[in-house]
């Protein structure tokens, strides 16, 4: 089933549009409502936004393509992100993602068979000076090695273990 918004959200959202000059102030909280209920943003849910809001299609898919944030497709519970930019890299960041593949068993964009672990790619964090970094969720990893992934796995799968 596509993603639909209840008449309270869309409530929301309009009181929203009433205290904005431009409509384009509204794809970042929008966006961020389907993210958090859904976990992903695809292409339908896409052009239901623009029918719905009848803000352009091309807003929110910039939006989604350029944050980190946002998935355009349905992941694990837990996505791993990583930062895919020059000063990770320098930083061991290519070794430690195919670290992280052998670990989980799976290959970069994919997901585990549980359900558990998506690998993912991100541009730049923000948080050069403690590279490696890596998103997992909405939880920023720096000064990241084996050691700190391994032991951030097991905790998560440990966890979910006994739920
Ligand atoms: S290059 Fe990775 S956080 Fe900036």
């Amino acid at each position: 089933m596509s993603f639909k918004f209840t008449p309270e959200e869309l409530k929301s959202i309009e009181e929203l549009r009433s205290k904005v000059d431009d409509d384009r102030a509204l794809v970042m909280p929008v966006l961020w409502m389907v993210q958090r209920k859904q976990g992903f943003i695809g292409n339908d849910d896409i052009l239901y936004l623009e029918r719905e809001l009848g803000i352009r299609a091309i807003f929110f898919a910039e939006a989604i393509g350029y944050f980190a944030m946002f998935n355009d497709a349905k992941k694990g519970k837990y996505e791993l992100k990583f930062c895919k930019t020059i000063t990770c890299k320098l930083r061991g960041s290519d070794e430690l993602i195919k670290f992280c593949e052998n670990l989980l068993g799976i290959k970069m964009g994919e997901t585990s068979s549980d359900g558990l672990f998506s690998l993912g790619e991100s541009e730049c964090l923000g948080y050069c000076e403690k590279a490696p970094c890596m998103l997992c969720g909405l939880e920023q990893h720096a000064e990241l090695n084996e050691e700190k992934l391994e032991s951030l796995i097991q905790k998560i799968r440990q966890e979910n273990a006994s739920r």
